[in-house]
């Protein structure tokens, strides 16, 4: 299937590199700029290049978009994509509020198109691995998660810059940014939390640079930690009353499972999207609407979080 890219930043050349593996094929670009979106085309051989959105969207030998633009820009840019009759897969996070998660899904029914979150950790066997291991940790007692990244963006902040991801505008900030990452390996695992209450560490144009989650389940609590204005080692602790899992490493990765100090999975280093540009793929092949279905009450999920998150951290959007 031929796709068209909306994004020239690293994650939209990551996605077209894993894209072989779901049988899709980059057929054109769309940037702001004629020349940004040539030279990034030239890395691919023959791909057209638009900087109009709706001639792009208008191209007929395009059926698929993938969107990987600032955050606030998602829902517009996949509404309109669907509206074209095209399938959209939307980097994560998949749109900011959950009335818009539901006008998309609502949409790509009614007009006959598949739509995606783009989330690589949901699609990474790893994450089968940790839960068929739950059952041996007993009664769950305490989830303990832990993922900071020193933006390569923070410096022009701190500078006075507004990059994208620290802009309240742009639904940018750590929650949205690397919490979106926790949130689904949280919901994949637990469901949805009962209690959500977010603790954000504001910069003065409001935006979360860093900040804790707690997350309460009915018989257990979580805290996850963001950051994007400090780094350290990344990890997850899952513990229960009979034993413990670690994920060593980021949950956006899920590279090491460790159960009880021994390690039982490692994940090689390879392309993070690899597993989900397959699993996508192969959905869109084969129009196997019931996974997309399942996939979407992940991003429902999701969403809601976040806004909950984002209200009780006061958030300014
Ligand atoms: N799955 C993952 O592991 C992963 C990793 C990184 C990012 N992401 C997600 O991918 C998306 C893009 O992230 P990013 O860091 O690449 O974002 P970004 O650098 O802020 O922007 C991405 C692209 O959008 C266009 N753009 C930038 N500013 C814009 C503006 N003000 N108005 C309209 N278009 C604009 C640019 O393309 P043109 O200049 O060519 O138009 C740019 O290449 C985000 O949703 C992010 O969460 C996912």
């Amino acid at each position: 299937m031929r796709f068209g890219t909306i994004g020239t930043g690293n994650i939209t050349r990551q996605w077209i590199a894993a894209s072989a593996l779901g049988n899709l094929e980059l057929a054109a670009v769309y940037s702001r700029y004629q020349e940004k979106g040539e030279k990034f085309a030239s890395e691919y051989g023959d791909v057209r290049v638009y900087t109009d959105l709706e001639a792009f969207l208008s191209d007929t030998q395009i059926e698929a978009v993938y969107i990987a633009s600032p955050n606030h820009l998602h829902f517009d840019q996949a509404r309109r994509a669907l509206l074209h009759g095209k399938h959209v897969i939307v980097e994560k996070p998949f749109v900011p509020t959950l009335n818009e998660c539901k006008t998309l899904m609502a949409l790509a029914l009614e007009k006959g198109c598949m739509l995606f979150e783009a989330v690589p950790n949901v699609f990474q066997p790893a994450l089968r691995t940790i839960q068929e291991n739950l059952p041996k940790l007993g009664k769950l007692c305490l989830v303990t998660c832990h993922l900071t990244q020193y933006s390569s963006r923070y410096d022009a902040f701190l500078k006075g810059e507004v990059p994208n991801v620290f802009n309240p505008r742009m639904a940018g900030g750590a929650l949205m940014d690397l919490g979106v990452y926790e949130i689904h390996f949280m919901c994949a695992l637990f469901g949805k939390p009962e209690k959500i209450q977010y603790h954000p560490n504001l910069a003065a144009n409001g935006i979360d640079v860093s900040g804790i989650l707690n997350l309460s389940y009915p018989s257990f609590q979580a805290s996850l930690v963001v950051g994007k204005d400090c780094h350290s080692e990344n990890f997850c602790l899952i513990e229960g009353d009979e034993g413990y899992l670690k994920v060593d490493g980021s949950v956006s990765l899920l590279p090491e499972i460790i159960l009880n100090g021994k390690t039982i999975l490692t994940s090689p280093l390879v392309n993070p999207l690899n597993e989900e540009a397959k699993a996508i793929g192969q959905c869109l092949e084969e129009k196997r609407v019931d996974w997309m279905k399942h996939w979407w009450e992940a991003t429902w999920m999701v969403t809601e979080v976040l806004e909950e998150a984002r209200r009780s951290g006061n958030l300014p959007f």
